[in-house]
């Protein structure tokens, strides 16, 4: 089966094309399931919000639609299935009320989608996977229009899917990290046997969210942040140290040649809930910020050592969190996802402290492009969707800006 995936949840246009391997089309309880990207291409806007210092959701919108069909015809042309029509057939009347319907006062993006589906055939795709939440609405809708018009237009069916859900999913696109075989007699079972219970620990620029998983699709909440999300934190605590958008991979760069000197609090670490709080490390920073003079500020290796301390205090917070809940749980494996999972301290530091504190379980995180946003995730979590029986109708699919896994 071939999935074409799409996700505008924040400010990267991501498409992707999935493929789901030999003999596994009826089971997620199956040792031979495996996932191949066949592409995957994620056009980012971060030059364009950067003079922001953030995600603007009208500007990301705008870009969406600019992005998706060049994007998209990337994607086909990848995979070689970019084939244009010998003669291009004319759009009739019905066709054009739902794409006026669809691109509502979207004067220049109804041409566009116009001129493509006149000009280019059905590719060779099974299923079309698309986010339908949790993100920015106005972004969210620019994929989800989109994905309605391929649907409708090419008559392939077609999947919402949650983007949370997704960021977990990710660690079953490199699946040579998880074992197939049983650990002690080596005969191969499936991931599930392998994975269940979990804990998953969702880190990006719009949540923190620790969820127990006790099986594909059954999730439970156990805790989530009150204020800032960790990457939000990492992100307006760079840009106070004067570090470009997005902050995270700004503040691991300069924590290379620094050191956890300064003490910044660790909200909420000993709390007996799962819920994290952010905003009060961002503030703190602020204030040591504030006692610095300008000139001395200026200073990379004081800069420095200030950013290893708020990756540490996020980092602490984060691990502490996770394996409490762990313990609790008696969990077989830890995920992570999320753009903060790019963080390579991160995952130094989990591997460290599991061994020490939970040495019999397993932690798994996606490739480094695959932790940030990407829709080779939104492929993967649309084919759980369909073997659960999750398809909709075009018509039904909605942007959900706060959907819950
Ligand atoms: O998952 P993602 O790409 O988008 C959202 O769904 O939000 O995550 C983006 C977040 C940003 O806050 C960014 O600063 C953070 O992930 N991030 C990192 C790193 N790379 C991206 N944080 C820490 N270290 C990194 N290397
Ligand atoms: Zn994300």
């Amino acid at each position: 089966m071939r999935i074409l995936a799409i996700d505008t949840s924040c400010d990267d246009t991501c498409i992707a094309v999935v493929a789901t391997g030999n003999n596994c089309t009826s089971s997620v309880d199956n040792p031979k399931l495996r996932f191949k990207i066949l592409s995957n291409i994620v056009s980012s806007q971060v030059k364009i919000h950067r003079k922001y210092g953030g995600v603007v959701p009208g500007l990301a919108k705008r870009e969406h639609q600019k992005n998706l069909v060049p994007v998209l015809k990337k994607n086909l042309k990848k995979i070689k299935n970019l084939k244009r029509k010998t003669s291009s057939r004319e759009i009739n009347a019905s066709e054009d009320i739902i794409l006026e319907n669809l691109f509502k006062k979207e004067g220049a993006f109804y041409q566009v989608m116009r001129d493509f589906f006149r000009r280019y055939k059905k590719p060779n795709v099974d299923l079309i996977a698309v986010t339908q939440g949790p993100g920015l609405e106005p972004a969210l809708w620019s994929g989800i229009n989109f994905a309605k018009a391929i649907s409708y237009f090419w008559q392939i069916p077609i999947i919402p899917v949650n983007h949370i859900e997704a960021h977990i999913l990710a660690n079953l696109i490199s699946r040579s990290q998880i074992s197939l075989r049983c650990q002690s007699c080596g005969a191969a079972t499936s991931i599930k046997c392998q994975i269940f219970p979990a804990i998953c620990l969702v880190v990006s620029g719009g949540h923190t969210e620790l969820i127990l998983m006790k099986d594909y699709g059954e999730y439970k909440l156990l805790g989530e942040t009150r204020d800032d999300a960790a990457g939000e934190c990492l992100d307006k605590t760079a840009k106070i140290l004067g570090l470009s958008y997005p902050g995270g991979p700004e503040i691991e760069k300069l924590t290379k040649k620094g050191e956890d000197v300064f003490a910044l609090p660790r909200p909420m670490i000993h709390s007996k809930d799962y819920d994290f709080s952010f905003s009060g490390l961002k503030t703190a920073v602020l204030y040591l910020t504030k006692k610095i003079p300008t000139k001395k500020l200026k200073n990379y290796r004081l800069r420095a050592n200030i950013a290893a301390s708020i990756q540490q205090a996020v980092i602490d917070v984060l691990i502490s969190k996770t394996i409490k809940a762990a313990k609790e749980h008696k969990i077989k494996t830890i995920l992570l996802g999320g753009g903060v999972v790019a963080n390579s301290e991160l995952k130094k530091q989990f591997k460290k402290r599991l061994k020490q504190e939970c040495p019999l379980s397993i932690i798994h995180y996606p490739a480094t492009k695959l932790c940030t946003d990407n829709a080779a995730m939104i492929g993967v979590s649309g084919y759980f969707n369909f073997l659960q029986g999750k398809l909709r109708s075009w018509q039904k699919i909605r942007a959900r800006a706060n959907l819950k896994i």
